[in-house]
């Protein structure tokens, strides 16, 4: 997949937030409240690239603001990650209805946004929450679909991957949704994030 052609040809990144704002590629555009871009420092180390807005990221135009986002922010703080210094995205940026999974049109539709958030962050680790969001991006860096389908054999490891012409290293974990539920998966995640400091600089 050339990534570098689907990168969108724009000035800057007000331009880039002002096409997702007024998107309608996809029909996520009929049901949605809001448009969640994403949020956090251009110049950051860390990108987390969730799924999808949910309900309150559809009211407040923000990514991980309810309740999977609030255990974000503390589970990141637990392992002194401060939330402001991560820039913070979804595969898709509008809700599906209802919470449902994001379809492989909308992810497609929404990929041009990605890839050029991703090239203009040019972030030095990619924080995958959840296995739409591992598979979607580790596909793109060329790995098979079958060897990235499974959130459990390949959370917390760190995988060195080239995007286009950026080097990357990307590191799946569960979603903190998954923990809402299962509160046994907030020291796997954690667990998980402690890696980053190591391989940051
Ligand atoms: N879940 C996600 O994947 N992203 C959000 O922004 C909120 C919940």
């Amino acid at each position: 997949m050339d990534l570098i052609k689907l990168r969108i040809n724009v000035a800057d990144y007000d331009e880039l937030v002002q096409l997702m704002l007024s998107c309608t590629k996809c029909d996520l555009h009929t049901t949605r409240k809001r448009v969640v871009p994403g949020e956090g420092p251009l110049n950051a180390r860390i990108m987390i690239i969730g799924e999808a807005p949910g309900e309150k990221e559809d009211e407040e135009g923000r990514p991980f603001v309810g309740a999977a986002g609030q255990l974000l922010t503390k589970l990141l703080s637990n392992v002194g990650i401060r939330r402001e210094e991560v820039y913070i995205t979804n595969i898709v940026k509008c809700r599906p209805p209802g919470n449902r999974d994001p379809e492989p049109n909308e992810i497609e539709a929404c990929k041009p946004y990605l890839i050029t958030q991703i090239f203009m962050i040019k972030p030095q680790v990619i924080i995958c929450l959840g296995r739409h969001s591992a598979r979607e991006i580790l596909v793109m860096a060329g790995y098979p679909e079958k060897s990235v389908s499974n959130i459990s054999s390949i959370r917390g490891k760190v995988f060195n991957v080239r995007l286009g012409d950026l080097n990357v290293k990307v590191l799946p974990t569960y979603h903190p949704a998954a923990a809402l539920y299962n509160p046994k998966l907030r020291g796997v995640i954690e667990d998980d994030l402690r890696k980053i400091r190591a391989i940051i600089n």
